[in-house]
């Protein structure tokens, strides 16, 4: 049962269990050869800390001793380790010498008897040239094999690999089919080829469109992903696992890897690494060394490892992104791969938090197609309503936030007449008093655009100037703007920056309307004394929302979820709980996920919920880490953080 404990859009931190122990992912596993332990599991339970590896059940089974031996004693006393042994079934080898003599259950049997902890189904591998007819046909034996192997997996584990080649469709097909198994952990597999040819953009078409339909709530690995290099893109698309022989045939070839690339060790004229190995050898030590290919084996697993924790802190600094534009730009083809993935905008968005606690970075022209960005620019205009206002002004970009630096300016052209101020910024015309909301306030763009961007930019501000707008729009250029403003009017107008901030965040966050919903009675507000923010909000003497400092959006508070609960129809918000564990809920207790029965399809990670039981009774209110697929598929773990338990008056 898989547990998410920090995420970042469809990246995350998860643990499971397996009979030996619990893994924490993203994590690589690295790929043991029973004939050749070149570093032996043990070494690697004390040199990296390793949970679980990977090893071939094929090629024990194939070897006399080898089998015989793991037979009669189990795999981890073989392997002399006691954690997550995962064995494949023999179908890469079939991939490098064409067909193997295997039955697919007598495959399962064995791996059973040896006592792996996850065994892998014997599925047949798609190469990315076969067309979509054998694609499609082998996907059918890989699927039917994949029933049968659940249905004979006993106590342990169940890999069912998705395969379907290149086809798009395939790889929707056999995620469907196999989320309807019970099956305990999705490899994705036939994709050794693509990252040998560098083939990643069609890499991230197989990732992305097998991700679509994979139940959330079971780990997935990424077959064959061994470079540190692509270890970030992998989790970036929610890639749990990966698994690596690389450190040990790169070795093997004098080669070693960095987060950056491969090095001929003989080509380097210093260890560009920190890790132990370079850091007590001399380039020319190491060249010297008689376990030359040892220590090359370790100083990649320490790379690669390594990566995995810059992987798992930039997940929780919500940074991810971030950190794979850096290592894509390494290579032209994990930059397309990367411009690739940012075109599943709608998938990204789904998955997109509220917020992050770290700035958005404007990193390559590559970051405009964030979805940070293109949620922000859809919502404004799907979610904000327009004040009624006869103009409207278009401040250029400036330092933020917003409504302090152009305080005066505000001021003076409310003085000639009734305007609203808009500001043409990197994410899109925003009304200024969503200017401490995220990601206004907490971004770092650059005061200069690349071409392609100043262009996206100027066609949307177009095109909202023309059917989207209310009132005429004047873009601000100092005295001249005041001018017409008092030409156009014939009196002064009004601008409450802090009615006009809540109504628009709580639209933005809530959904449209929902300003309305919330601020029908007499609205005051209480600020904090030091910055002057919005501190709560009050209706009717009632304490119905909090405004966060961090980023700018709302927390609701019981009065507040009651007022949304009542207007807006059921599923708006909700997430939907037995009524047995609805009681503790009401008690202040979180949501564990597994209680979830249903929610609204709307949420995103970081919303505020309106916790109910199955009559629609509002017990709670919290915040959500999780979507609604995820809610009704994790069996483990926090789903909704309660704040607020609430009794019925
Ligand atoms: N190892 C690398 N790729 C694959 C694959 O597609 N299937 C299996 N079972 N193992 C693999
Ligand atoms: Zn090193």
């Amino acid at each position: 049962m898989l547990e998410l404990r920090h995420r970042d859009g469809q990246s995350r931190i998860c643990r499971f269990k397996t009979r030996s122990n619990t893994v924490d992912t993203p994590t690589l596993l690295p790929v043991i050869n029973p004939n050749l332990l070149l570093i032996t599991p043990k070494e690697m339970v004390e040199e990296f800390g390793i949970q679980a590896l990977i090893t071939n059940s094929y090629i024990i089974k194939k070897n006399d001793d080898l089998r015989d031996r793991a037979l009669k004693s189990g795999l981890h006393d073989l392997l002399d380790f006691d954690g997550t042994i995962m064995t494949d079934s023999g179908t890469f080898q079939s991939h490098i010498y064409g067909e193997v003599p295997l039955d697919p259950l007598e495959i399962i049997e064995f791996q059973k008897s040896i006592g792996s902890d996850i065994g892998t189904i014997l599925d047949i591998f798609t190469e990315p040239e076969d067309k979509h007819d054998k694609a499609s046909k082998d996907l059918d034996i890989t699927l039917e094999r994949a029933k049968m192997s659940v249905e004979a997996k006993g106590d342990m584990m169940i890999a069912g690999t998705i395969q379907g080649g290149v086809f798009k469709d395939l790889r929707e097909r056999s995620a469907e089919e196999s989320s309807k198994l019970d099956i305990d952990l999705f490899p994705i597999g036939g994709v050794v080829p693509l990252m040998e040819k560098q083939h990643y953009a069609t890499l991230v078409d197989v990732v992305m469109s097998s991700k679509k339909h994979l139940d959330p709530g079971i780990p997935v690995h990424l077959f064959g992903c061994g470079h540190p290099l692509i270890f970030s893109l992998a989790a970036l698309m929610g890639c749990d696992l990966f698994d690596s022989a690389a450190y040990a045939k790169f070795a093997n070839k004098g080669r070693m890897m960095f987060p950056d690339g491969t090095r001929f060790l003989e080509e380097l004229e210093t260890l560009p690494c920190e890790c132990p190995i370079c850091s007590s050898h001399s380039v020319q030590e190491l060249k010297d060394a008689p376990d030359k290919e040892k220590l090359l084996a370790r100083h990649n697993l320490h790379a690669s490892f390594a990566e995995i924790r810059r992987v798992r802190q930039a997940i929780v600094e919500g940074h991810l992104w971030e950190f794979t534009e850096t290592r894509c730009r390494n290579h032209p083809s994990l930059m397309e791969a990367l411009r690739r993935f940012a075109k599943y905008q709608d998938t990204l968005e789904k998955y997109e938090p509220l917020s992050r606690d770290l700035a958005f970075l404007h990193n390559s022209s590559l970051s405009y197609q964030r979805p940070t960005v293109s949620r922000f620019k859809k919502r404004v205009v799907q979610r904000y309503e327009q004040p009624d206002k006869p103009i409207y002004v278009i401040f250029p970009e400036s330092n933020k936030p917003y409504s302090r630096t152009h305080v005066d300016n505000i001021k003076n052209s409310i003085a000639q007449g009734d305007v609203h101020f808009w500001v043409d910024s990197y994410f899109g015309p925003v009304p200024i008093e969503l200017d401490e909301a995220y990601p206004l306030a907490q971004s770092m763009t650059p005061d200069r655009l690349e071409g392609t961007i100043l262009k996206e930019k100027n066609d949307l501000l177009k095109e909202l100037s023309e059917d989207y707008f209310k009132g005429q729009g004047i873009y601000w250029e100092g005295q001249e703007t005041l001018d017409n403003i008092g030409f156009l009017s014939s009196e002064p107008g009004s601008f409450d920056l802090d009615m006009l901030r809540i109504r628009a965040v709580a639209d933005l966050q809530f959904g449209k309307d929902s300003a309305d919903i919330l601020f029908k009675g007499e609205v005051t507000l209480k600020k904090s004394r030091k910055t002057g923010k919005i501190r709560n909000v009050m209706a009717d003497g009632d304490h119905i929302l909090s405004m966060r400092a961090g980023d700018g959006f709302f927390t609701l508070k019981p009065a507040g979820a009651k007022l949304l609960h009542k207007a807006l129809p059921s599923p708006k918000l909700r997430v939907i709980v037995d009524k047995e564990t609805a009681v503790f809920n009401q008690d202040g207790l979180n949501v564990f996920a597994k209680f979830v029965i249903d929610a609204d399809p709307e949420l995103i990670p970081g919303d505020e919920v309106l916790v109910v039981d199955t009559d629609d009774k509002l017990v709670a209110c919290g915040r959500t880490s999780m979507i609604r697929d995820e809610l009704i598929s994790f069996k483990a773990g926090i789903g909704i953080k309660v704040r607020d338990g609430i009794k019925s008056d």
